[in-house]
């Protein structure tokens, strides 16, 4: 994952966040952990979900793990900066998580299974670490579930870019209609997985705003240059695309509809 490797960018990070901040509600308001449980949140990245995490459960012991360094010291100093309490914060390789068997309460992962070229691998790995009956909690979206209207050839060959270039990098941005199976698979238990569907009009316009031009656009534009270099796209197409893309998130006339996914079982 070398895109990973590297921290990221002021105006991604600034992304992950706004996303996080939109999405908080309709994703994680039924996820709370009680008072001294062991949390391992896996890829937390630059902060956006520890933050949430933190707040909706005080008192938690929270230890939080990433590949990447730079954006373990932007999720440190977000965690100082909100006063909630103090995770531990660990660099390390998701697949072989440095812990002894059984030493947390409970898993949560949250976009990131979506990256890894093998999620079962990754999955058989952390859950090592899942104390039995422990939770395991696991968010994902699906980029084949998206449809806007206006909508046009140009939106969608852009849209499409950003399916073909993870999956260049060997991830699966189509992996929350597969959740359920994987983490069945996996020996997850009691397993259930919800859809989350975010629907954008000009009624609501702090979803128009939040989702459709401060996470999605942003993560469109994000493949740019990786849909040029692949060939997978022309500069005028892509031009096109994303000021279509920019009339779905306009009023009166845009609409935006996505489905997350978010599967809780139990080890
Ligand atoms: C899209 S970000 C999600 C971050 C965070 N969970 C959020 O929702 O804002 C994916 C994260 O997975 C991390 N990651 C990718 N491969 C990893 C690996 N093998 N071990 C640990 N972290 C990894 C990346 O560094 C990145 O921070």
């Amino acid at each position: 994952m070398t895109d990973y490797v590297d921290s990221y960018s002021a105006r991604e990070a600034q992304r992950l966040h706004d996303q996080a901040h939109t999405l908080s509600a309709l994703l994680h308001d039924d996820t709370r952990y009680a008072p001294g449980s062991r949390v391992l949140e896996v890829a937390c990245g630059v902060g956006a979900q520890t933050a949430i995490l933190l707040r909706n459960s005080p008192g938690v012991r929270l230890t939080s793990i990433d590949i990447a360094h730079g954006s373990l010291v932007q999720a440190r100093a977000q965690a100082r900066a909100q006063g909630a309490g103090e995770p531990r914060f660990c660099r390390c390789d998701l697949y072989a998580p440095p812990y002894a068997d059984a030493a947390f309460d409970h898993l949560f992962l949250c976009f990131v299974l979506e990256h890894l070229a093998d999620p079962p691998r990754a999955l058989r790995g952390l859950l090592r670490v899942l104390k039995p009956g422990g939770t395991c909690t696991v968010i994902e979206g699906d980029h084949g579930s998206c449809y806007f209207h206006p909508h046009t050839a140009a939106a969608q060959r852009a849209w499409d870019c950003l399916i073909r270039v993870q999956a260049a990098l060997g991830g699966d941005s189509l992996i929350g209609r597969r959740l359920y199976p994987l983490l069945r698979a996996a020996g997850l238990r009691e397993l259930a997985v919800s859809p989350r569907n975010v629907y954008c009009d000009a009624g609501r316009p702090a979803w128009m705003d939040g989702f459709v031009m401060k996470t999605i656009i942003p993560m469109v534009e994000g493949v740019r240059e990786a849909a040029l270099a692949g060939g997978l796209i022309d500069a005028d197409t892509w031009a096109q695309g994303i000021a279509d893309l920019h009339a779905t998130g306009r009023a009166p006339q845009g609409t935006f509809c996505y489905t997350f996914f978010k599967g809780v079982g139990r080890k």
